[in-house]
């Protein structure tokens, strides 16, 4: 189901808002994924698109977080914007980007990322520095004079939400809290006590 566009407007509206308080990286988000099995972990992510579909980010297939999400198409994530008081939480199925939507972003990473995610096996383990940055050099010496090509490990998810709350803060800790739930495939709004 889509995000409703009230929804898409009250988080643009909150990022706006975050962006003008100083909020330095408002599109990091606290992104917490399973293994189906009751195992929980959870890592910040930036965010690089919004539509109705939901919210997308972009990672290794291969990383923790990716063998979670293959295994268990669910998560949660958390964006803090303490500079304007506010918090809002998403939690709903996951599913991958295409292919042209990842390469189309991929084109547009500065080269050295674009590097770098060849030269990272994401959340292996890496015995020394030296050898993550002999593995850039051997990268940058295979793609010279050309164009860097995305990996098939780097992808793109997208979080469509189910439920959606945002969370502003106000005096004595009687702070408004805004949650949108799908119910019977629309969006209901309701108050929750903070
Ligand atoms: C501000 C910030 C932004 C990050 N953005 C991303 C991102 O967009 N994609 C990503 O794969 N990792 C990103 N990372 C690194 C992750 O937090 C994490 O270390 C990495 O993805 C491995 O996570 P995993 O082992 O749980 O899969 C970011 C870290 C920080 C601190």
């Amino acid at each position: 189901m889509s995000l409703s566009q009230e929804i898409i407007d009250e988080f643009n509206k909150a990022f706006k808002k975050a962006r003008v308080a100083g909020e330095t990286e408002p599109t990091a988000m606290v992104l917490a994924t399973s293994d189906g099995h009751g195992l929980v972990t959870s890592r910040t992510v930036l965010l690089k698109a919004l539509d109705e579909d939901g919210f997308v980010f972009f990672t290794n297939i291969n990383s923790t977080k990716g063998r979670q999400l293959s295994a268990c198409p669910r998560a949660s994530a958390t964006f803090l914007w303490k500079a304007s008081g506010c918090q809002v939480q998403l939690t709903g199925t996951v599913s991958r980007v295409s292919d042209e939507a990842t390469d189309a972003y991929f084109a547009t990473r500065d080269r050295g990322s674009q590097i770098g995610a060849w030269a990272s096996a994401q959340s292996a383990p890496l015995d020394s520095r030296e050898t993550l940055l002999r593995r850039v050099r051997e990268v940058e010496e295979q793609y010279a004079g050309r164009e860097v090509l995305r990996p098939p490990f780097w992808v793109g998810f997208t979080l469509n939400p189910e439920r959606v709350e945002f969370w502003w803060s106000r005096e004595f800790r009687l702070h408004d809290r805004f949650e949108y739930t799908l119910e019977g495939g629309h969006w209901a709004k309701q108050r929750l006590y903070p």
